[in-house]
């Protein structure tokens, strides 16, 4: 079976700019949602007070969400064009799920960000929101300017917020011009799968030609092979058996890997998924594999496999992007708290703050300032208190994003811009 490349695609912007309503309408388009299901939907919708929210209801379906009218938590829904499975991400604009709205985005590979026409200036967590993918590594965007109908489709209306966005884009920085805007109804259904009669001096895409245009992100079976241990189990017969998910590279048997931080190697003997053995394991594939030489206490939840050749990073220090979500008082150096990065859960210490950043804007706000605090983004150097495996985002982007624990809560998120490797 040939596989269609798959791609993660997240829906952001602020409250009520129709993300919800566009991942329906598309998806109805598309074929996914029968007439009848939009049907019942919109009565159902017009029944508890929200008419025009059937679309978004594909999406909502949480009992509060339709009642309220938003979005609370990321819904996931695939679909498949001819040139790739997506899996489409929404989340929601309101500034109090802002923390959801980051779970979804640390998945994603690009992000459709989702503006209504109506809107006279940018808002709040269409700033906010675009911030966040940029910081968290989303490297592809679409712009859907929405609610054209309710403009009358005025060409000068889609003009007035393209511009808008376009100075938003390059202060966070994205290229603009590689960026497609699109004018859109996603309650109308202009400019969706086809294209609309009631925009005829509109030139640019529909969305999902946009979609179709996305490039696919960089394989990551060329990488040198990462896995994040979850865990590990004795097998009798068959001995020490790691399990994980393939984030990079390619794993085959009689292959001879490493596991870091504790460096113990040994050879692979076979390969598992599903209960079945398999004669290679590629990104996506959660797996166990029997490996010969190594005992169970030799590794543990967090250690990352690699190939002998290419042993994965430990790191002695990083840099990271980050974005303080919640925290009750505030960071500063010395801070110790844990940093949930792939598998691994370890203690870290924040030994410098380098420099405050702007979280609408990205531009720096202040060199070295002595604490930051909720709301606050930053560059900041980190040691890790115990030997710990990480890679830059860049690189090797499910092994350089993280979340920053603490009593219970996530208190920033962000991915790793640059690191110093242990020395051997
Ligand atoms: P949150 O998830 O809560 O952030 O909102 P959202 O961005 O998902 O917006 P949603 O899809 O829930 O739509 C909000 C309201 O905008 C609903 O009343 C929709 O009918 C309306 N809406 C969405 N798209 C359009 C559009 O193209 N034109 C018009 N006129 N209204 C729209
Ligand atoms: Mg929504």
């Amino acid at each position: 079976m040939a596989e269609l490349p798959h791609l993660n695609l997240v829906t952001i912007g602020h409250v009520d700019a129709g993300k919800s309503t566009l991942v329906g309408r598309l998806l109805y388009e598309h074929g996914e949602i029968s007439e009848q299901v939009i049907k019942n939907l919109k009565a159902e919708a017009e029944k508890i007070g929200k008419a025009t929210f059937e679309f978004a209801f594909v999406m909502d379906q949480l009992k509060e969400e339709r009642e309220r009218g938003l979005t609370i938590d990321v819904a996931h829904k695939k679909f498949k064009t001819d040139k790739f499975y997506f899996t489409i991400i929404d989340a929601p604009g309101h500034r109090d799920f802002v923390k959801n709205m980051i779970t979804g985005t640390s998945q994603a590979d690009a992000a459709v960000l989702v503006v209504a026409a109506t809107d006279t200036e940018v808002q709040p967590q269409t700033k906010e929101h675009t911030f966040l993918a940029r910081t968290l590594g989303v490297k592809q965007l679409i712009v859907a300017i929405n609610k054209m109908d309710a403009v009358s489709y005025q060409e000068a209306k889609f003009d007035e917020s393209k511009k808008r966005i376009t100075a938003l884009l390059k202060s966070v920085g994205y290229k603009p011009e590689e960026v497609p805007f699109l004018a859109i109804s996603a309650y109308k259904g202009d400019n969706i799968t086809k294209k609309s009669a009631n925009m005829p001096w509109y030139t640019g895409l529909t969305v999902m030609e946009a979609l179709n245009k996305l490039q696919i992100p960089p394989k990551l079976t060329d990488k040198p092979l990462r896995i994040p241990i979850q865990d590990v189990y004795t097998i009798t017969g068959a001995g020490t058996v790691p399990v994980g998910r393939v984030e990079t590279g390619i794993l085959k048997p009689n292959q001879k890997v490493i596991f870091m931080p504790m460096k113990v190697s040994g050879e692979v003997k076979s390969i598992e998924m599903h209960h079945e053995q398999i004669p290679q394991a590629v990104p996506g594939d959660n797996i166990g594999f029997n490996v010969r030489g190594i005992s169970r206490q030799d590794v543990r939840r967090g250690d990352v496999c690699g190939d002998s050749a290419h042993p994965p990073t430990v790191a002695e220090e990083f840099t990271a992007q980050i974005i303080v979500l919640n925290h009750p008082s505030v960071l500063a150096p010395g801070y110790t708290p844990v940093f949930h990065c792939h598998t691994a859960q370890v203690a870290c210490t924040i030994t410098e703050i380098v420099k405050k950043i702007n979280p609408a804007t990205g531009a720096v706000v202040q060199e070295k300032p002595d604490f930051i605090k909720t709301g606050d983004a930053a560059i900041i150097k980190v040691k890790p208190t115990v030997p710990m495996c990480v890679e830059k985002a860049s690189e090797y982007p499910p092994l350089g994003r993280f979340a920053i624990r603490d009593m219970g809560q996530t208190v920033a998120a962000g991915m790793i811009i640059d690191l110093v490797p242990k020395k051997a």
